[in-house]
């Protein structure tokens, strides 16, 4: 819960490697433990939320060990193998655990109850217990079964052909597993094309999957295979370092080895379309994902942009720091069709909008979004994250160019996706 002051910086230089990414991370524990044999998992991200999915099939009774070198070891059990927990299993504050574990418990015969946190318990599941339930689950949770802690008594599945009303990783990973418990194909079609990495993982491991524009089909029953895998850095870290090195004057940064997954990576689109220039270098590919190193420096201008539409889930974890970035830039920026930020680990439109607000910048509020007037100077003070992750480190960004050192309350949370975020940009002279 403690506080952190940050001031000003006189340039942010230097390379970093951002931590793996968070949503990769948890897909190789879920994954491997229903794979057939051992996988080894390297440069797994050891953060809050995907520790949780590591402590979540622990309880499932799947052995997942330690390695020498920092490695996790994974022995899948199979799709079947899993044993019934002894007591609740706690999500923490992890949204992608609780919505892809419930799709795969809704399969197997076993009681579960999922839990989380006061943030996760306040996070809408309808998304997917509807799908689960037209698939012939048996679940119920809190609320008229809206909120955790969600009871799923596993039970024969069937498949489903289910058009996704809203854009949803999670709701699409959770119906994509909850098909491999199905006999036959389930067909699942989303609104906007969102992150794919289950797509790529499952595919990987030998489920038959075919993607046709929005549309993915899963076969149920398949036998998983274990893969090794290893996890690229993760563009939503990275994107903290974009907006430091694009904000600050005299910044030089490069970033090395991060997840260019274009379902990932609409904020470089945005910032294209705002005049920044950054460079894309050494395209690789790792475990089925494209990486990449990123080289950003202190752009001259940026200039406002309207941001809707088809784009929005490719940078639905970016939009805090996006907010930042707006008002620094010449004229309104136009945020629309992103009411999703509402639910997150908090409302994200309602927490940017109240502290940008406070530190003196002009900020009207939508339903589904947010109109930000840029060329702000901001005022310095006492601001706070709301125990979102992604709120405290923006506002920590925001800090890096304001003229009066800048509290940001709450901050222990950005340990949930990046461990040692605030050492790490005192590392490149904050
Ligand atoms: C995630 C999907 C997104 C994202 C979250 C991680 C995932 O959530 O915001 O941080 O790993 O699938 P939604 O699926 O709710 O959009």
């Amino acid at each position: 819960m403690w506080s952190i002051e940050l001031a000003k910086s006189n340039g942010l230089r230097g390379e970093i490697v951002p931590p793996p990414d968070k949503s990769i991370s948890h897909r190789a524990i879920m994954f491997s433990s229903l794979a057939e044999g051992q996988s080894v998992i390297r440069n797994f991200l050891r953060a809050e939320d995907p520790l949780s999915t590591i402590k979540a099939f622990r309880m499932l009774g799947v052995k997942i060990a330690e390695g020498t070198s920092g490695e996790i070891v994974v022995n899948g059990k199979g799709l079947y193998g899993l044993e019934e927990p002894f007591d609740v299993v706690d999500c923490g504050n992890s949204g992608t655990t609780i919505r892809l574990l419930s799709g795969v418990l809704a399969g197997n015969p076993l009681f579960t109850i999922l839990t989380g946190d006061d943030s996760l318990k306040k996070r809408p599941m309808a998304r997917v217990i509807t799908p689960l339930k037209q698939m012939g689950a048996k679940i119920s949770a809190r609320g008229g079964d809206k909120y955790p802690p969600l009871a799923i008594r596993g039970s024969k599945l069937t498949p489903i052909d289910y058009v996704m009303p809203i854009a949803s990783a999670q709701v699409k990973s959770c119906v994509m597993l909850a098909g491999l418990y199905a006999d036959g194909v389930t067909t699942i079609v989303e609104s906007q094309k969102s992150r794919d990495h289950t797509e790529r993982m499952l595919a990987a491991m030998g489920a038959q999957i075919d993607v046709n524009g929005l549309s993915i089909s899963i076969k149920g029953n398949p036998k998983l295979r274990a893969v090794d895998v290893t996890v690229p850095s993760d563009f939503s870290s990275a994107a903290f370092f974009i907006a430091g090195a694009l904000l600050v004057p005299n910044s030089d940064v490069v970033i090395r080895g991060v997840c260019m997954n274009p379902t990932r990576t609409g904020l470089l689109n945005v910032l294209a379309g705002m005049g920044a220039k950054i460079k894309i270098e050494n395209m690789s590919d790792v475990s089925g994902e494209p990486v990449a190193d990123i080289v950003c420096n202190t752009a001259s201008t940026l200039k406002a942009v309207k941001i809707g539409g088809d784009i929005v889930p490719s940078l639905i974890d970016e939009f805090p720091i996006l907010c930042i970035l707006a008002s620094r830039a010449d004229g309104i920026t136009e945020i629309r069709g992103a009411q999703e930020l509402r639910v997150k680990e908090s409302d994200r439109i309602r927490a940017m909008a109240t502290e940008l607000t406070k530190l003196g910048v002009e900020v009207k509020e939508y339903d589904d979004g947010m109109d930000i007037r840029g060329n702000a100077q901001f005022k310095g003070g006492s601001v706070d994250s709301y125990g979102d992750h992604r709120i405290a480190m923006s506002l920590s960004i925001a800090a890096m160019v304001s003229d009066r050192p800048i509290v940001v309350n709450n901050a222990a949370c950005a340990d949930i996706s990046f461990p040692g975020f605030y050492e790490r940009l005192k590392g490149l002279g904050a």
